[in-house]
């Protein structure tokens, strides 16, 4: 007998890439496969965000699309997860007839229950509870991840910060760390199926262990990761500047798998609107946090996060972006204007920024991003590389791809490198978003070493 197939569309960031990772899963220990695409499905999962206006809205449109697949296929079962179904909830179900099953953030587990019963009695569900559940993943079986070379491992839950622009609080539930047994049992597990890195996931990692259910600190996680055989490399995303501690920065320097890039979202540049968004740092701390970085680890890669247009920015407050953009070089950052969020505290403030002068704003840092990236990236130009293959590059399949220690994306000739292999890259050119080079003669490293 054919079995039966379903298909997953991610919306939004990395937890949503990991939650999904663990849905196909779940699905798969329901007797299920992958589809290579919706049309041949038999289930369709949206796992959604609501983090900012547009993919929230591209939910719905793919939940249109797929209104038409259901017509054709009344069999077809259709599901909606992540924040976006947390916030809206049985809205979901009463504005769309063909939705079948809406899970909120926490309650992946239902999900095999959800879709036998629907199998079973065909009546449509909700599962959305928020408060009460420690940890979505710690009753889930150990699971494999659809990469060879990279995963992500979830180390906590939920965000306490209430910066004002945000929903994750409203969508995530308060913050919750995992306790360090299960992550480090997954991540062992993990190695043994032949994966070299790891990234830890959370809304705000540096406050790994002060939360419920952490019982050692994220510094003190991170030397548990390093003692793993087999993982390679550590990665974690995301850092909240107001909680990065000098120990933090001093690992950098001191644990030899712990890759050298940092993501530090910024947001603004300007204390004004620092203060009004609740950020809890200001740009001079911020920068003094940069400086500790780069005294401990003189290679590492910053990343961030920017906004423009928050409620009441003037000029001068974006000026002050601008400004902190030259002086801390970035080596990339995602950029966007602000959209107001329901619950959120910032959608009530009433000085809002009209969209052209947002939508030129954000143009404004991007093309003075993209000049310091390419020099950035220039750095690298006749220096030797560590890569971890992904697989093919996206271009060409006469080439593979995948990215040093500063997370910076390598390609390179040559479709024989297996997907999890280091390999060691002589950059010969950098580009705006990318390096590209030439694999040395036995490349395959398969060591570790603290290297660019
Ligand atoms: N409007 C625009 N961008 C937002 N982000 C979060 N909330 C909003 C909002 N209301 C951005 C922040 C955050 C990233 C994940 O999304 O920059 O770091
Ligand atoms: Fe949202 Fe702020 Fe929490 Fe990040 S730290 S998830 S921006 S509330």
């Amino acid at each position: 007998m054919n079995k039966k197939k379903y298909f997953i569309q991610t919306f939004g960031c990395q937890m949503n890439v990991y939650d999904s990772e663990r849905v196909g899963y779940l699905l798969e220990g329901e007797g299920y496969e992958r589809a290579k695409g919706p049309e041949e499905a038999d289930l369709i999962f949206l796992n959604t965000c609501s983090v900012r206006e547009k993919p929230a809205q591209k939910v719905y449109s793919a939940l249109g699309r797929f209104q038409g697949l259901k017509k054709r296929n009344p069999r077809l079962l259709l599901g909606v997860g992540g924040c976006f179904a947390q916030q809206e909830g049985e809205r979901l179900l009463e504005r769309f007839s063909y939705v079948d099953f809406v899970v909120g953030t926490k309650e992946f587990p239902r999900l095999q229950t959800i879709v036998k019963n629907l199998g079973n009695f065909g009546k449509r569900q909700t599962a959305i509870r928020l408060e009460g559940r420690v940890d979505p993943y710690g009753s889930l079986p150990l699971y494999s991840p659809r990469s060879k070379a990279c995963s992500f491992v979830s180390i906590m839950q939920g965000c306490d910060n209430y910066c004002t622009y945000c929903v994750v609080p409203f969508v995530r539930g308060r913050e919750v760390s995992r306790p360090s047994r299960e992550i480090l049992e997954e991540i062992r597990s993990l190695a043994s199926g032949g994966v070299k890195e790891v990234t830890l996931l959370g809304q705000n990692v540096n406050s790994y262990g002060q939360k419920p259910g952490g019982e050692i600190g994220f510094v003190q996680l991170l030397e548990a990761v390093e003692a793993i055989s087999g993982i390679e490399r550590i990665r974690f995303t995301t850092s909240h500047p107001k909680d990065l501690s000098a120990d933090l920065a001093g690992a950098f320097g001191r644990l030899s798998k712990l890759c050298e890039h940092i993501h530090l979202p910024l947001q603004s540049g300007s204390n004004r609107i620092l203060e009004r968004m609740n950020r809890g740092y200001t740009r001079e701390e911020y920068w003094e946090k940069v400086q500790a970085l780069r005294r401990n680890c003189p290679e590492i890669s910053i990343t961030a996060d920017l906004m423009v247009g928050f409620p009441g920015e003037a000029e001068e407050d974006f000026a002050a972006t601008g400004e902190m953009i030259e002086r801390v070089q970035f080596d990339e950052f995602f950029s966007f204007k602000y959209s107001d969020r329901p619950q959120t505290q910032a959608r009530l403030f009433p000085e809002k920024v009209p969209e052209e002068i947002s939508q030129r704003r954000l143009e404004e840092i991007q093309s003075l991003q993209k000049k310091i990236s390419q020099q950035r990236n220039k750095r690298w130009e006749g220096r030797e590389v560590e890569v971890l293959v992904e697989g093919r590059s996206k271009t060409s399949a006469e080439e593979s791809t995948g990215r040093n220690r500063t997370r910076h994306l390598v390609n390179f000739p040559g479709k024989n490198f297996a997907e999890g292999a280091l390999v060691k890259v002589q950059i010969t050119k950098a580009l705006a978003h990318s390096l590209r080079g030439e694999a040395l003669p036995r490349g395959d490293l398969n060591v570790v070493k603290k290297a660019p």
